[in-house]
């Protein structure tokens, strides 16, 4: 099933999320419901609270960073996990820019900072443990979904100036005043 992705301007954004055991109802099917939403909303990663659950939940599948699997160097098209309960260990490297963009606010790209590399701990949607080093792109998406279930968001990392610049904007998009070729929840 397709769920509203939340738009920027609902308060489950800036909610840091809760754990989750394997008994939390659902949970299954709400995690195929995630990749059935992130798909048809032709995203790379997709947080739990985009979806108006504040749970510590995400997933990703990097095959959208690449058009042709020859030039797949970075290995993104084996990139498709779900994070359960992950805490980032450290984040080290040198920071590089990524133009980013986010399903929850739909049509803006803005240039964020972040660190190369990140060591993970999480659990996978069998509560099998598991502690990765990603780099890259993958150290990227995976930097931003993280945000997500703490409730940052990347238009926190912009100067004041790019915040001002992008101001009307964000405020449309949480009022629904925007075009999206997905179902979207705005705030009323
Ligand atoms: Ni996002």
């Amino acid at each position: 099933m397709i769920l509203p992705i939340v738009a920027y301007g609902n308060a489950v954004l800036r909610k840091r999320g809760q754990n989750v055991d394997k008994d939390y109802p659902k949970l299954q099917e709400f995690i195929d419901n995630m990749f059935e939403t992130m798909y048809n909303a032709s995203g790379v990663g997709l947080a739990a609270p985009q979806v108006n659950q504040s749970i510590r939940v995400f997933i990703v599948d990097a095959r959208g960073f690449v058009d042709d699997e020859d030039e797949d160097e970075e290995g993104l098209k084996d990139f498709v996990q779900v994070f359960i309960n992950p805490e980032i260990i450290e984040e080290d490297g040198e920071e590089w820019d990524f133009n980013e963009g986010c399903l929850s606010i739909p049509d803006v790209r803005e240039d964020v900072s972040r660190k190369e590399r990140v060591r993970i701990k999480f659990y996978d949607r069998d509560f099998k443990e598991h502690e990765e080093v990603y780099t890259g792109l993958k150290a990227r998406v995976v930097q931003h979904e993280y945000d997500h279930i703490e409730g940052k968001l990347f238009t926190d990392y912009l100067t004041p100036f790019r915040k001002r610049i992008l101001k009307g904007k964000l405020a449309n998009i949480s009022k629904g005043k925007i075009s999206v070729g997905y179902r979207m929840k705005f705030v009323k």
